[in-house]
């Protein structure tokens, strides 16, 4: 469907703000497709048990994007998220449907292994949580598991790679081998994002990366996320709108489990294209 069917399909006023979306038949608003997709999601729904909790979101992301996912608490962003590595598979209760396909990959095909695909598609989570070893084994964790390095010498390039691209080296390089948790909270973050960096992922999720972390840490965490952005297709959710507004290309509003608008993150901010999404970047819920 092209942009304008899609708009078409559903004007932002026919849509009644104390109802939220409709409850039948829904279309996303604005640009959910991309020319150059990196991941490609058709009519996914997930479900707890036997509540939906996402229904019928069909989005692309982009070789090389930052897409932000912002909404009100409870409306399915995390859960979203976790489809994309096939991280709700360690919820029991979880049941997802649909398509999801990492360029030509099938990834919620039940007979892929999920282990090279959550190196593949690798995830930040909202506290950082580095393990109990040092910080070198923390980065090394991964190569080791997965094989990438037969030499120690190797091994120790891919750390000190990892570190430097998570900006972390010259903070740590001289206590490597001192615990990981000892590092503050904004330097845990960033060992975490080493961590997952060290696999060489195509694809990065980041849930709430800096909900922990002071305003400095932040902004290193975002400077990070648009050098990263380089080498990497990144997917953040975040409940900052001036931080989705500083590090990505597009944004897609969610609510109540719909996706409801997917456009150029400036547009999103200044012009959004559907009621519900004025309403929440303008604080009138959320
Ligand atoms: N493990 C779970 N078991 C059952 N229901 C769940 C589970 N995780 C999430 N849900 C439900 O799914 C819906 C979406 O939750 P989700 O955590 O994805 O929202 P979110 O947008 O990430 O919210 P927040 O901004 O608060 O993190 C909610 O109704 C939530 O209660
Ligand atoms: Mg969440």
């Amino acid at each position: 469907m092209t942009e304008a069917a899609l708009k078409e399909a559903k004007q932002p006023s026919e849509i009644n703000l104390e109802s939220g979306p409709d409850a039948g038949e829904h279309q996303t608003v604005g640009a959910p497709f991309h020319d150059n997709a990196k991941i490609t999601v058709r009519n996914v729904d997930v479900f707890y048990a036997d509540k939906q909790a996402v229904f019928d979101v069909s989005l692309d992301i982009g070789k090389n994007e930052v897409i932000a996912m912002i909404g009100p608490s409870g409306c399915g962003k995390s859960t979203f998220l976790r489809c994309l590595n096939r991280m709700n598979d360690t919820i029991d209760i979880c049941r997802v449907t649909g398509s999801i396909k990492l360029e030509e990959k099938e990834i919620l095909d039940t007979k892929i292994d999920v282990v090279p695909l959550r190196a593949e598609v690798g995830m930040v989570f909202q506290k950082p949580n580095p393990f109990p070893k040092s910080i070198y084994d923390n980065v090394a964790y991964g190569p080791r598991i997965h094989g990438l390095a037969s030499r120690r010498s190797e091994l120790d390039e891919i750390v000190e790679t990892s570190l430097q691209k998570a900006g972390l080296w010259n903070e740590v390089k001289d206590r490597l081998h001192a615990p990981g948790t000892g590092l503050s909270g904004g330097q845990q973050q960033r060992l975490c994002i080493a961590r997952t960096i060290a696999v060489s992922p195509e694809v990065i999720l980041m849930d709430e990366p800096c909900s922990a972390l002071d305003p400095i840490a932040t902004a290193k965490i975002e400077e990070l996320i648009a050098e990263l952005s380089e080498n990497f297709t990144i997917a953040i959710v975040t409940h900052s709108m001036q931080q989705a507004a500083r590090v990505s290309n597009r944004t897609a509003y969610f609510h109540m489990g719909k996706l409801i608008e997917v456009n150029e993150t400036e547009q999103v901010f200044t012009n959004p294209d559907h009621k519900l999404t004025e309403a929440y970047i303008t604080g009138r819920f959320g």
